[in-house]
This record gives structure tokens, C-alpha cells and sequence, in this order.
């Protein structure tokens, strides 16, 4: 991103950010509720809806412009290139079909497997989830809880092997226990794959145990940016200061 503005309803939400990730990194964006970190990873995905807009700067994929993509070349590439694990995966799922059938579509879409090897993939990567994978197949997301579906959301996401994966709060429906499966999960995907991920979350700890960098956002502002082991142990801003403060005991490295 460079110089990027982004505004719902022309009043501006996020100001002049400039941000870069590379093949295999993983960057962590924190920052008080309401400061942008949601609608910078939608500008990234092209997924801003119609009140929000870019009014400045631009994004880039691969050297590519996205906004001056056509919308049908960015629908292709959402997904199998840049995935996306939604804050509220539930919204993101249809209320009418079992998971199993929209598992199985998206698969088709974007992939040549046939049915088994998508069952069996997906069945794999359930049990790293700690999900039964032929209930879940067999359910609709009402059926299931919220955790479950946000799990869900995951393995979808994953399941495409994307270049680029952006974690919207990914954990923050889990208990600890499945928090720590899912960001390992994560971690293991980029490390096999190369996968660069972009992960928001309210947990400094998440941060620290996963991003190689850290960016910290604050009213819209990007106000702190850097390797995460720099930004922890030394911090510039004071309200970076303030965040890690907060949190009880942090490892320091
Ligand atoms: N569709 C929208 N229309 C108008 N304003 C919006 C819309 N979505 C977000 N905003 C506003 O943009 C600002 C940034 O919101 P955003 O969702 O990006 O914050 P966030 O950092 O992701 O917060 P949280 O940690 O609570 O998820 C907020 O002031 C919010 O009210
Ligand atoms: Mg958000």
C-alpha cells in the first residue's frame, strides 16, 4: 500500500498509510477498536462495499494495481491468491447449505480435485482443528457454534493455498486451547507453503509468538511499523508503549 486513504461516506477512516509484506512474512496489525485495521485488510482484498472507497494512493499485488483491476480479474483472485478469513465468519458462510456442499463448490471452482481428494483435505485439516470433519461437513452453520464456524472459515481459507492470507481476528471466538491450535495451524501454512499472512488481533501475545513484523494503528493512523522483536523490547510511540503495557507478562527475546 502506498500512501493509501480510505473513506466511508467521503469522511476519511484511514490516512496515508504506506505498508509492504513480502512472500513468507507474516505481519500482525494492532490497535484500539475502531482505528481502521478492518478496513485497511478490505481495501487490500477490494472487499470495502459500497460506502467505503480508496480516495488516495494505491494498492499493489505482484507489481499489479488493484485498483485498476477489473472486478471479474479480482474475483478470480480472491481466494486462491489472496484468501481471506473474515472477522465474522459466520456472515461469510450461507445460512442454507451444509458446510460440506459450499466446501466443495468453492473447491470445484478453483481447483481440478475431484470430491474425494477435497473430502479427504478437508477431513486432514479439520483434525489439526480439532473438529469432527464428518459432522461438520454434514452441517449447516447454525448447527454449529461459533468457534466451530470460525474454524471453518479457516480451513476454507487454507484449504485454497493462497499467496497472501488476511486473518481478520481469527481467534478471537476460540478458547485458549483452540487459539493456540489455529495460530500454529497458521504459522505451519507459512512455513510449508510460504504463505504471507496478515493477521489482526488484540493479542500482543499472538503477535509475538507468530509476526515477523508488527504494525501498530491508531485513529486511522499507521504510527508504528517494524520488526516485532524491535517494536516490543523498544517501542517508540507511547501508545505502543501503552498496548504492551497492558498485557500482563510478555517473553522477551
Ligand atoms: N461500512 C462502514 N460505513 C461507515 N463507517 C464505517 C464502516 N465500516 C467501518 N466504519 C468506520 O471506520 C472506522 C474504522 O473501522 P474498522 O472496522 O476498520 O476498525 P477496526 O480497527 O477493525 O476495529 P475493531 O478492532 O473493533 O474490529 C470506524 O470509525 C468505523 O465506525
Ligand atoms: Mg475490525
Amino acid at each position: 500500500m502506498r500512501n493509501v486513504e480510505i473513506s466511508y461516506d467521503s469522511k476519511a477512516v484511514v490516512h496515508n498509510v504506506n505498508l509492504k509484506i513480502k512472500y513468507g512474512e507474516i505481519l500482525g496489525i494492532v490497535g484500539e477498536s475502531g482505528s481502521g485495521k478492518s478496513t485497511l485488510i478490505k481495501a487490500a482484498i477490494g472487499l470495502l462495499g459500497n460506502d467505503g472507497s480508496i480516495n488516495k494512493g494505491n494498492v499493489f499485488y505482484k507489481g499489479n494495481d488493484l485498483l485498476n483491476m477489473k472486478s471479474e480479474e479480482l474475483r478470480k483472485i480472491r481466494g486462491p491468491e489472496m484468501g481471506m478469513i473474515f472477522q465474522n465468519c459466520e456472515a461469510a458462510l450461507s445460512p442454507t447449505r451444509t458446510i460440506g456442499s459450499q466446501l466443495k463448490e468453492m473447491m470445484k471452482q478453483h481447483t481440478d480435485m475431484d470430491e474425494k481428494e477435497i473430502l479427504n483435505m478437508a477431513n486432514a485439516f479439520f483434525q489439526k482443528m480439532n473438529l469432527d470433519g464428518s459432522r461438520i461437513l454434514k452441517s449447516y452453520p447454525f448447527e454449529l457454534s461459533g468457534g466451530m464456524n470460525q474454524r471453518v472459515g479457516i480451513v476454507m481459507a487454507m484449504m485454497l493455498k493462497p499467496d497472501l492470507l488476511f486473518a481478520d481476528e481469527p481467534t478471537s471466538a476460540l478458547d485458549i486451547i483452540s487459539q493456540a491450535q489455529v495460530v500454529g495451524e497458521l504459522k505451519k501454512l507459512r512455513d510449508e507453503f510460504g504463505t504471507a499472512i496478515v493477521i489482526v488481533t488484540h493479542n500482543i501475545g499472538i503477535v509475538s509468538y507468530m509476526a515477523d513484523k508488527v504494525a501498530v494503528m491508531n485513529q486511522g493512523n499507521l504510527i508504528e511499523y517494524g520488526e516485532t522483536k524491535d517494536v516490543i523490547n523498544n517501542p517508540k510511540q507511547a501508545y505502543t508503549k501503552k498496548l504492551i503495557s497492558a498485557v500482563p507478562k510478555i517473553r522477551k527475546e
